[in-house]
């Protein structure tokens, strides 16, 4: 952790995929910087592309009014990376354009709103000598080191209402209707939606399932007089049987002494990622013929992602906001700003980047979903 001068000039921008709640933080770190802290801000469009080619928007008090309430980002985002980042056909290392960008706008400090990779980018750039801050933000909920991350109150108010509205629906006509939710590596999302809409089977990537103990408990429903059932799926959730196989994958990669051997390695993951993508699909099917009864998959995707933040998401961008502007003018960077309880705490990049915050096997709301009988497919 740095303790630098009073900063002065300061550019921001969002990065990896957009939520609701990102205008809320880039809206409440503006309006502190400028006042009460004197600081100019610039704002990068599209992420770390924007520091490459230069593109700025000036974040004039105008641009700061009215976006409190609405969803995605003035700024723009994309996924690239500084490291790796698709320039004429290649992937090229932009770190130096960036440090040439930053250094031509006199900037004290930048300032990177996003998930997991924006993390590592940033940690990157803090590397290559650039004062840094991140603020935390994804639906997945899974940086490490923070209580919540922006994004991740809005999507669960939005998954949880799918849910709710699944219920009658699967009532009516006596089915099961599984969920698919966002979150590849973590179930957050899941498990807060499913247990907050009272889902009969929830299934996350960090417990590994076995479809016969899903159709079971489905069959036990029956049995008690209750027809339908509600299965919300993360959409990296596995069964036993495919975290085996991966896993033999990835020692066969290991062991691989060949180019060749690697490469064949490689192709054969990325074929079992292709095919996961179409898993809640062969999910639905297998647990309709395996149960007898009809069965639907509904896809949430992006809508989780899109539309007007919370109330939550815009206390806690705002708040994480203003904070970051508080610690920029005392000369803090080199950390992402962590929501602790009621308040926050600057964690060093270094403890952040690179890690994942997962579901722990013992987390009080798996045990309090399962004395209510929600089945985990185990
Ligand atoms: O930003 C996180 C996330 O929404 C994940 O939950 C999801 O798997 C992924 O992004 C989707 O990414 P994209 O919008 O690039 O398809």
């Amino acid at each position: 952790m740095n303790r630098g001068n009073m900063f002065k000039h300061i550019g921001i921008l969002t990065s990896g995929g957009d939520c609701p709640g990102l205008n809320a933080a880039i809206r409440g770190i503006g309006k502190a910087a400028r006042d009460p802290f004197k600081m100019e801000l610039i704002g990068f469009r599209d992420g770390f592309r924007g520091l490459v080619h230069d593109r700025t928007i000036p974040l004039e008090p105008a641009m700061l009014s009215g976006i409190l309430t609405n969803g995605g980002t003035i700024l723009g985002t994309s996924r690239d990376k500084p490291h790796q980042m698709p320039i004429g056909g290649e992937i090229r290392d932009m770190t130096g354009s960036i440090v040439e960008t930053y250094k031509r706008h006199h900037l004290d400090a930048l300032i990177c709103i996003g998930g997991g990779g924006t993390q590592k980018n940033a940690l990157r750039l803090k590397e290559a000598g650039l004062n840094v801050v991140t603020l935390p933000k994804t639906i997945d909920n899974d940086i490490m080191g923070t209580d919540v991350s922006i994004g991740f109150d809005t999507a669960v108010g939005i998954a949880t209402e799918a849910v709710d509205r699944l219920h009658s629906t699967a009532t009516s006509h006596n089915r099961i209707i599984v969920v698919e939710v966002m979150g590849h590596r973590a179930g957050w999302l899941a498990l807060c939606a499913g247990v907050a809409g009272g889902a009969d089977v929830i299934l996350i990537p960090e417990i590994p399932y076995d479809l016969s103990r899903v159709a079971d408990s489905i069959r036990d429903r029956a049995r008690a007089g209750k027809h339908f059932s509600i299965v919300v799926v993360a959409e990296g959730a596995m069964s036993v049987e495919d975290v085996g196989l991966v896993q033999k994958m990835l020692a066969e990669k290991n062991a691989a002494k060949s180019k060749t051997d690697k490469k064949k390695a490689s192709e054969q993951l990325k074929e079992l990622h292709q095919r996961h993508l179409e898993h809640t699909l062969r999910l639905t099917e297998r647990l309709e013929s395996l149960t007898g009864q009809e069965s639907r998959l509904t896809i949430l995707g992006h809508l989780q992602r899109g539309g007007t933040p919370s109330a939550a998401d815009r206390l806690l961008a705002t708040r994480l906001g203003t904070h970051c502007a508080e610690l920029l003018s005392q000369g803090v960077t080199g950390v992402m700003i962590a929501a602790r309880g009621d308040s926050f705490a600057p964690v060093p990049l270094e403890e952040v980047a690179g890690k994942k915050n997962l579901v722990p096997p013992d987390h009080p709301l798996l045990q309090s979903a399962r004395l209510v009988g929600t089945n985990f497919g185990m």
